[in-house]
């Protein structure tokens, strides 16, 4: 594809892509199978899909692994994950017979938060809350996406208005200029939970309590029937903006 290439800090070669190429993706690549065989083809190994074991990443997951069973996959443990998402990952790594890169927050960094603001920081401020999900997502998640040429995302449209625009395929200026990958974009919850149902996934059973969103325990709670399925992140906070920085719009 011509690409460019950039040295990063671990002094190997990420690829970096223009947005002539992600429009190019865009315009001939419609499907999640096509594209996540795409990716499978022309990014591995170096790509890899970022999994928080909700109900998108239980549907994701299954796809890439029967298009290809060493597909890559990575976690961020934020240290304050509930146990029912602990029990889904190493549930998810013996049905396939899988490892899951599983990436920790910088320990120095965590300790000098904690010791400043507390351990419930989040609660007091959304400036705290977001300089814990920076610690404790962001700052592991830009670590490994300097080594990588592409990322994959359970990421749909309909979650947020954030992710009104989001394409399949993304040019992550944030990341250095690499690929982000959303291959079921255009998918609907009834449709993320026929797929489950009908393949017999294996899920979080904190969805059967009310979670259709699951993050940190701390800031995340059940919703009751007909609010909006993300209304138990941070649900504190009246900002609608309820993001955590993982997927500040790329552009
Ligand atoms: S968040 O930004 O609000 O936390 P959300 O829970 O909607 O994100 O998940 C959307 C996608 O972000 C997931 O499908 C996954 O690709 C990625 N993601 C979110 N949390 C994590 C995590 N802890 N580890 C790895 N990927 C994550
Ligand atoms: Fe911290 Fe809550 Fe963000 Fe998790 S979701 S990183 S506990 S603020």
């Amino acid at each position: 594809m011509g690409n460019q290439y950039k040295r990063n800090i671990l002094n190997e070669y990420v690829t970096k892509f223009t947005q002539e190429q992600v429009d190019d993706l865009n315009s001939r690549i419609k499907t999640t199978q096509d594209a996540l065989q795409w990716v499978s083809d022309n990014l591995h190994p170096k790509v890899a899909k970022a999994s928080s074991f909700g109900a998108e990443d239980a549907v994701v997951m299954d796809i890439m692994l029967k298009i290809n069973p060493n597909f890559r996959f990575f976690t961020l443990d934020t240290g304050r994950l509930p146990q029912e998402t602990y029990d889904i990952m190493d549930i998810v790594r013996k049905k396939y017979n899988i490892s899951i890169e599983v990436l920790f927050p910088d320990t120095k960094e965590v300790e000098e938060m904690v010791k400043e603001k507390g351990m419930n920081l989040f609660y007091e401020s959304v400036d705290n809350r977001k300089l814990c999900c920076e610690i404790r997502k962001v700052h592991p998640m830009n670590k490994i996406l300097s080594t990588l040429d592409g990322w994959i995302t359970g990421l749909r449209r309909d979650q947020t208005k954030n992710r009104e625009d989001v394409t399949i395929f993304q040019l992550d200026h944030t990341h250095g200029g690499i690929l982000k990958i959303n291959p079921i974009v255009d998918w609907t919850w009834d449709q993320i939970q026929e797929y489950i149902k009908n393949n017999n996934l294996p899920y979080n059973t904190l969805l059967d309590k009310g979670f259709p969103s699951i993050g940190c325990e701390p800031c995340t709670r059940a919703i009751k029937p007909g609010e909006d399925i993300r209304a138990g992140r941070w649900w504190w906070e009246q900002d609608g903006n309820k993001e955590c920085g993982l997927h500040i719009d790329p552009k």
